[in-house]
């Protein structure tokens, strides 16, 4: 049965107890998410994290990045006792038959994934393995086509002809940061990638009571269809944008042309909202991923390399708005509200706002930062922002308009459409606002007397 978003909280531990192990290597966005997850399904989860500082919070009840619902369901499943966090990978692999592999596969330089991580992972579970004990190894992390095979093979290969009984799946994981718990439980699919059909009916069993259609493909598709999964959203992200910059010129509203297109529904309203452009660890990731991928197979990725364009060229986009909406930017004091790529997440990885702050301070702006979750990251992995005179970072949205002569909207909290807009209005200098995920009641917004500004509508002429 799907369950509803608002149904959420009522979910308590008291699922059947299910007699299987379940191992996690990597306790990340993925992993974390996927053991809270399946200890609620009733495994037992041991979850493996090398970071002792991660895993020392962990242990604690405590999520190390923030996420709406994890922290209530990460307490549960300790206190029931089906999930525990080991500092041990050996254990993992001698007791549990089934290995979740959840580590990180950042990008390099040259646009490629790093799998330095995984190939760790693959010695350490050649050096532990039991012989002959049936081992399920199965791959979560987003990994360019191909992995699970090599994966195998590299296990054997550190094995060095040792007796060894281990099948690689591929299942991937497309759930989004903010919702991530929700949409464990709900996928729109499970995708089973695997070389051997005998492994189907030990991985249906891991999924049978999930409410979502179970697509059985081998490794090299499910792979694919993760990372062209992520390409195609964000191609209809490029989309929208390049669209709405046609209407600026055009004198139409996005809004209601998106709505227009929409809600035909081969083409469907979701991420199809224009803004500033899209962010975060896997859109941008696997979009250079693919075009990689394309290069090397010699297949020209002009479609791919449009849609990263695009979305590059956006914040120049956001930078002239700000600057045809303040007339001289240097000396001016800019708001911005919005440090996280997107929102319900602290997560500032490929933010726009990161992009913005130093052409904005390059153009002479002082700069005050509010966002309700990613203060504290932002500080921490940018301590140079902290002790420049011209940037000030407040948790307090009022205080971040104080003397302010523009606000820039740079995510999609729905905490600004419920602050005090009189309020903010008396607290400006010069009230003035640019959003840039056009998430404002416009109509409202300029009965307050702010000069408003979205993207994807021509000004002049409205
Ligand atoms: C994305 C995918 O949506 C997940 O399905 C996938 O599992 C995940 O990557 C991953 O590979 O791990 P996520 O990065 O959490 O999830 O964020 P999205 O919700 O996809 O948003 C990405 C960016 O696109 C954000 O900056 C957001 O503001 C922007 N966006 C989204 C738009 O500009 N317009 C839209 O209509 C939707």
């Amino acid at each position: 049965m799907v369950l509803l978003k608002e149904k959420l909280e009522e979910l308590e531990y008291k699922g059947e107890k299910k007699d299987i192990k379940i191992g996690i290597i990597g306790a990340g966005y993925v992993g974390l998410v996927t053991s809270v997850g399946l200890s609620y399904k009733g495994y037992d989860v041991l979850v493996f994290e090398k970071n002792k500082e991660k895993l020392s919070l962990l242990k604690k009840g405590i999520s190390p990045f923030y996420e709406p619902d994890l922290h209530r369901f990460l307490t549960s499943a300790l206190n029931s006792g089906r999930l525990k966090f080991i500092d041990e990978v050996s254990q993992i692999i001698k007791e549990c038959k089934y290995i979740y592999i959840c580590v990180g596969t950042p990008i390099k330089e040259d646009q490629t994934y790093d799998m330095f991580f995984l190939d760790l992972a693959a010695k350490e579970i050649a050096n532990h393995l039991p012989t002959n004990e049936r081992k399920i190894i199965i791959i979560k992390s987003t990994v360019p086509p191909g992995t699970a095979r090599w994966f195998q093979k590299i296990i054997y290969r550190y094995r060095r002809g040792k007796k060894t009984n281990i099948e690689v799946a591929s299942i991937p994981e497309f759930l989004r940061e903010g919702n991530a718990i929700y949409d464990f439980f709900n996928p729109n699919r499970i995708i089973i990638g695997i070389d051997n059909k005998e492994i189907v009916d030990d991985l249906r069993q891991i999924y049978h009571d999930f409410p979502s259609p179970i697509i059985i493909v081998s490794t090299i598709e499910a792979e694919l269809i993760k990372l062209a999964s992520n390409t195609f959203l964000a191609t209809k992200i490029s989309f929208i944008n390049s669209i709405s910059d046609i209407c600026e010129q055009l004198g139409c509203d996005i809004e209601n042309v998106r709505m227009g297109i929409g809600l035909d529904h081969r083409i469907g309203l979701d991420f199809l909202k224009p803004g500033i452009g899209f962010g975060g660890s896997c859109l941008p990731k696997d979009l250079n991923a693919i075009i990689s991928l394309f290069k090397e197979k010699q297949i020209d990725p002009v479609l791919f390399e449009a849609v990263k364009k695009i979305n590059n060229d956006r914040i120049n986009l956001l930078l002239n708005k700000i600057k045809k909406a303040l007339w001289n930017v240097k000396g001016k004091n800019i708001t911005i509200w919005g440090i996280s790529f997107k929102a319900g997440t602290d997560d500032i990885r490929e933010s726009p706002t990161l992009k913005l702050i130093p052409m904005l301070l390059k153009e002479g702006a002082n700069l005050i930062l509010y966002d309700p979750k990613a203060t504290n990251n932002f500080k921490n992995q940018y301590p140079q922002y902290s002790v420049n005179t011209s940037i000030k970072i407040t948790e307090n949205i009022y205080e971040s308009v104080v003397n302010s002569n523009l606000i820039v909207i740079t995510n999609d909290w729905e905490d600004y459409k419920k602050v005090n807009f009189s309020k903010i209005y008396e607290l400006m200098e010069t009230p003035i606002i640019i959003d840039g995920r056009n998430i404002l009641d416009h109509a409202l917004i300029s009965e307050h007397g702010f000069e408003y500004y979205r993207i994807g509508v021509n000004h002049e002429s409205s």
